[in-house]
């Protein structure tokens, strides 16, 4: 498996999967260097992108693997290469959200990350803030 920042030849792959966010924000993205990227040989298997909470903590924005590619620790490789990344640009904490409905919560948990508070949007489930120090 390979990891590495996301270039613009990934945007196709990306866009067929990223249903959270519009093609010109997605290049900015890319060009902002807060998309990582998992690789499975030639294979795009999973993605990660970021932005940064108060302009000074990376968030986690989303985090995916594609179905053959989970509950095998790629997830775990992901956001550890992820972590590493930020601790190494000197960043102390580094922060994700995620539905209460949601079983993600658990993995990030399992990861060491703590919860953090909660915030609701109109109609939507309730979101899990969760952070982890580095
Ligand atoms: C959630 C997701 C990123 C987890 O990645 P993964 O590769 O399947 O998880 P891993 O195999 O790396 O698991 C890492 C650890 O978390 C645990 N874990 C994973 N999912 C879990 C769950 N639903 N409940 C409890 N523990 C869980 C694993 O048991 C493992 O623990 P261990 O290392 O002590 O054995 C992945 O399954 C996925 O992309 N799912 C669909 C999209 C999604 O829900 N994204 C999350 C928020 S946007």
């Amino acid at each position: 498996m390979d990891i590495r920042i996301a270039e613009v030849s990934d945007l196709r792959a990306l866009l067929a999967h990223d249903r959270h966010i519009c093609r010109a924000q997605l290049e900015r993205k890319i060009a902002d260097q807060q998309v990582l990227v998992l690789l499975d040989g030639e294979i795009f298997a999973g993605w990660l992108r970021w932005g940064m909470f108060w302009d000074e903590h990376p968030f986690m924005n989303l985090l995916y693997l594609l179905e053959p590619w989970r509950g095998r620790g790629f997830g775990r490789l992901l956001v550890t290469d992820w972590e590493r990344r930020m601790k190494a640009a000197g960043h102390g904490l580094v922060m994700t959200s995620t539905q209460a409905n949601e079983c993600a919560q658990f993995f990030y948990r399992r990861l060491g990350y703590v919860d953090a508070g909660s915030f609701s949007l109109p109609g939507d489930p309730l979101e899990l803030i969760l952070s982890k120090a580095l």
